[in-house]
């Protein structure tokens, strides 16, 4: 303890009078921008501790109700029955929906291996799997896909498809397996099953690792060819028109048909899409990088690689109509 001398511990009394008026004084007139009260920052420090359980417990709440919910859907879904089954229209019909919508992460033919799925946290059911698929129920595969698994990379379709058009893209599924026999219950051995998965896993990380380092190695050389790249389209209306049609089919799922980064297929991702619509990043962006990105993909981000799916002309054309939500 300090010992001051009388007149000093008054002098100090004085000051802290004055510093307690000058407080309440502020306090009074409310916070004046540049001087913040201190008594918001008292309450500012008590809030967020509570903010932050109360988020909490609100989170784990909805969490609980929202499997609470998907449970009793779920047992609602499950007597379903293709009304289409077999029929070569719904077949036809869902082919095309397969083609737009789901081939991006199943693969064209059915084997989970489209563009988008190295990006994924799961891999994409395989519908050409037929032993895979007589195990799956009509009704289960439909809840799966009007819900998603958001958390494994398989977007909800309830909103953007119709219950019909669902049946029919089922339909084309099924189409793979044109022998396929539902089985009532699952009757595989759970060790056989439990050593091939085993084994696939392994095999699978160890081709991962040695695809991602010579893909690393390539991206970089490709990536130095690009770096100067200017778009031959820039501002023309016509490839802008073209790039809208381009991006609605293949991009949208992800980037959001606004550019804001919030498609269907955006919460399974390993990163958030870029959004379009954000000027001031794209104001960063040189042309050939973005150019580059969409050639190649980034895979382990959930960016898929359009090289082989689009011609230079049409990357030039769907990346004008993505400039063309800051103009
Ligand atoms: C962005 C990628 C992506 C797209 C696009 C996508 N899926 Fe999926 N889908 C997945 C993934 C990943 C899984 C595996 C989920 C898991 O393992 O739990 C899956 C699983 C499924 C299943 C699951 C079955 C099961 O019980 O295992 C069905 C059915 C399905 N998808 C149908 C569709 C249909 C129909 C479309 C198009 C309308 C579609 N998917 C589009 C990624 C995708
Ligand atoms: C399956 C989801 C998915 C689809 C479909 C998709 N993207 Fe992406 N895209 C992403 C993700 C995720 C990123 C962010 C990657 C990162 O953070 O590194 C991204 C990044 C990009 C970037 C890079 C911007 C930057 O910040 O460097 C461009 C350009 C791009 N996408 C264009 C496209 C175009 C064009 C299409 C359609 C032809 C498309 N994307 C379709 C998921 C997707």
């Amino acid at each position: 303890m300090l010992d001051f001398p009388h007149n000093q511990s008054r002098l100090i009394m004085g000051l802290a009078i004055l510093v307690a008026l000058v407080l309440i004084a502020s306090g009074c007139q409310g916070a004046q921008p540049g001087t913040p009260a201190p008594q918001a920052a008292t309450e500012e420090a008590t809030e967020e501790p509570a903010e932050e359980a109360t988020h909490e417990a609100t989170a784990e709440a909805t969490h609980e109700a929202t499997e609470e919910a998907t449970h009793e859907a779920s047992e609602e879904f499950e007597d379903l029955e293709n009304p289409f089954a077999g029929d070569p229209d719904a077949i036809a019909a869902g082919q095309e929906i397969y083609l737009n919508n789901c081939a991006l992460c199943h693969g064209e033919t059915g084997m989970g291996d489209g563009p988008a799925a190295p990006g994924l946290p799961e891999e994409p059911s395989k519908f050409a799997d037929c032993e895979w698929q007589s195990h799956e129920p009509d009704g289960e595969l439909f809840h799966v896909i009007v819900n998603g698994e958001p958390e494994e990379g398989m977007p909800a379709w309830g909103e953007t498809l119709t219950e019909d058009q669902i049946w029919q893209v089922l339909s084309y599924e099924r189409s793979f397996c044109p022998d396929l026999v539902i089985e009532a219950e699952a009757t595989h051995e759970a060790t056989a099953e439990a050593t091939h998965e085993a084994t696939a896993e392994a095999t699978h990380e160890a081709t991962a690792e040695a695809t991602h380092e010579a893909t690393a190695e390539a991206t970089h050389e490709a990536s130095e060819e690009f770096e100067d790249l200017e778009n031959p389209f820039a501002g023309d209306p016509d490839a802008i028109a073209a790039g809208k049609e381009i991006y609605q089919a293949n991009c949208a799922l992800c980037h959001g048909e606004t550019g804001m980064g919030d498609g269907p297929a955006a919460p399974g991702l390993p990163e958030e899409p870029s959004k379009f619509a954000d000027c001031e990043m794209m104001a960063q962006m040189e042309e050939g990088e973005l150019f580059h990105v969409i050639v190649n993909g980034e895979p382990e981000e959930g960016m898929p690689a359009w090289g082989e799916t689009l011609t230079e002309d049409r990357i030039w054309q769907v990346l004008s109509y993505e400039r063309s939500f800051c103009e």
